[in-house]
């Protein structure tokens, strides 16, 4: 029910517009109110029973990026409950708080390595930083992959533009695994998209048609573009039939190549959002 969805968030609020949510199920932002405009998408359909991954926002994919033979698809972190280890603080213009993860029974069942994850999200006027560091707590070396796979709100997927990726090879998942050049200076959506961009510059320009907003990304060399179109639309049970047109995703990752971390070591990987 509603009250106990109200205690399982955060909200972040910097005055009445702009504010931002965070489920403690799986550290998923649902909600970035900037100046009074929504910037994330989140499904009418999806489910909220600290089970299923939420469907919309920014769902945090580690340790693994698609199917996963050791576990749920994208890993266990967006499906996990994390805990507040410093509470919202406000600090002159900017908000934030920190979410922690760490390993427990059921994530060494799936994945036997000793590890925190930090997630530390930041919100000022026109931005939105979301910041994931990874700590090896073991004695032994672990590899991941690892996401943030924003779900940005559009009024009208036909015009939506997204930028720089002219010329980089990617893997189109929609039409099998081979590595393909892209030509175009700008992506537009007019099929089932499911792209993952290799070695893509540190900034794209998502333009919806009536704002823009630029995603900056550190420590995180890949870009994977989504839109599940008509016919995967109507297929996912906590997505709505004609959802497909208010949304897409441009994500953020490290998914190309995983990355090795040795113990006792940390890196930080992360992006911010800026409303122009
Ligand atoms: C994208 C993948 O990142 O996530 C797609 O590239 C996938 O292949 C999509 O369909 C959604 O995944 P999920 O597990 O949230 O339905």
């Amino acid at each position: 029910g509603l009250r106990k969805r109200m205690n399982d968030k955060i909200v972040l609020e910097l005055d009445n517009s702009n504010k931002a949510e965070i489920y403690l199920h799986g550290a998923t932002v649902t909600s970035w109110i900037s100046d009074n405009k929504e910037i994330l998408f989140l499904s009418s359909k999806s489910v909220f029973d600290n089970k299923k991954a939420i469907r919309g926002g920014i769902p945090i994919v580690f340790p693994n990026f698609g199917p996963w033979e050791k576990g749920p698809q994208h890993g266990f972190a967006r499906v996990k409950k994390w805990t507040v280890i410093e509470p919202a603080n406000k600090v002159n213009d900017s908000i934030s708080v920190k979410l922690s993860l760490t390993d427990d029974e059921e994530t060494r069942l799936l994945w036997d390595f000793k590890f925190e994850l930090i997630y530390e999200v930041t919100l000022t006027k026109k931005s939105l930083k979301t910041n994931l560091t990874i700590k090896n707590l073991g004695s032994v070396e672990f590899d991941f992959t690892t996401l943030l796979h924003t779900y940005f709100r559009v009024d009208d997927i036909s015009n939506v533009r997204v930028q720089n990726f002219v010329g980089l090879n990617y893997v189109d998942k929609v039409k099998g695994r081979a590595t393909e050049t892209e030509a175009r200076k700008e992506i537009q959506i007019s099929e089932e998209v499911d792209r993952v961009y290799a070695s893509t510059d540190n900034t794209h320009l998502i333009d919806t048609g009536s704002s823009k907003v630029t995603l900056i990304k550190e420590n995180l060399p890949d870009t994977v573009v989504w839109n599940p179109w008509i016919e995967k639309a109507k297929a996912m049970s906590d997505f709505g039939d004609e959802e497909y047109k208010n949304m897409i995703c441009v994500e953020a990752g490290r998914v190309n190549t995983r990355y090795a971390l040795k113990f006792q070591e940390e890196i930080t990987m992360g992006q911010t959002i800026i409303v122009q």
